[in-house]
């Protein structure tokens, strides 16, 4: 027996094979939001998906959570096709996928308190003892666990916490990957190191895969291990982060990169504060 045999690559946790999808825009005409789209991502990895806005992000996103359908094209879940299963099929698979949206406070119900909100999470998979589960979930991500705090209601949060509510939410399910769409563009500067070192550290401790779409090239430097980039709805440069952000060669990258302000954060490096 060869004990040294070859270690087999695993499989991608999301793979998106050639997705195209196109909207009617206003005057009858096609918009192209995404063209021929290919990408993957691997167990325990970032990965970002960058781009202008308008340049197809968000939809690819959506596609990638089973949300909307491409016109053609495969996305490809932890081993399911899911573009050739059915609604209840994809209702049932779509739990091990979970998003985060830009803006927390619209994402809730206003009339639903904190512990409503991650017990209504909790049901989706059935989980028992939802008091010391929505507990423990607060504070995993940095929340009061207390009696008072499981009462708040969202508006009584302040944006932090929200977005640390949001996470809460996302994880109750234990999700294999996370669709991150500008999860800290709505978040002060003080609160998006925070929420960064968050979601770096949540991955490690959860062996979380992170599709991270942002326009900010600083946080895919802070977070990704490998990165795409969109412009009108293609993908016109993709490889490590490294390489890709550090030497970009398609012009529009360059100038991608070229926008980031002086505070840009090196790679790896997640700010604190
Ligand atoms: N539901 C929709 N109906 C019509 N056009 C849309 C719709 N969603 C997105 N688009 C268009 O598709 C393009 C890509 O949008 P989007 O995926 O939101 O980009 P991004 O997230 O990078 O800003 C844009 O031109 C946008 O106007
Ligand atoms: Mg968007």
């Amino acid at each position: 027996m060869n004990l040294k045999s070859p270690v087999v690559a695993a499989a991608p946790i999301l793979e998106l094979i050639d997705i195209h999808k196109s909207y009617r825009g206003g005057d009858g005409k096609p918009i192209h939001a995404a063209r021929s789209v290919s990408f993957k991502v691997d167990r325990g990895e970032t990965v970002a998906l960058i781009g202008e806005s308008g340049s197809g992000k968000s939809t690819l996103g959506r596609i990638a959570l089973g949300l909307i359908k491409p016109d053609s094209g495969r996305v490809i879940f932890n081993g399911h096709s899911l573009t050739e299963i059915s609604a209840a099929q994809l209702r049932a698979i779509r739990i091990g996928m979970q998003p985060i949206f830009q803006d927390p406070a619209a994402s809730f119900n206003p009339r639903r308190n904190v512990r409503a909100i991650l017990t209504q999470a909790l049901l989706a998979i059935n989980a028992d003892d939802h008091e010391r589960r929505c507990i423990s979930l607060l504070e995993d991500v940095g929340l009061r666990p207390g009696r008072e705090f499981l009462q708040r209601y969202p508006h009584e949060l302040s944006g932090g916490q929200r977005q640390r509510l949001a996470i809460a939410r996302a994880l109750a399910v234990d999700p294999i990957l996370v669709v991150a769409d500008e999860p800290l563009s709505g978040a002060d500067v003080s609160i998006r190191g925070q929420v960064m070192n968050l979601l770096v550290d949540l991955q490690e401790k959860r062996n979380l895969c992170y599709l991270m779409i942002t326009h900010d090239i600083s946080i895919a430097r802070a977070m990704a291990r490998r990165v795409v980039v969109l412009k009108d709805g293609q993908v016109v440069e993709a490889g490590s982060a490294a390489d890709v952000l550090d030497s970009p060669q398609h012009p529009y990258t360059k100038r991608l990169v070229a926008s980031v302000p002086v505070l840009a954060l090196p790679r790896g490096a997640v700010a604190t504060g």
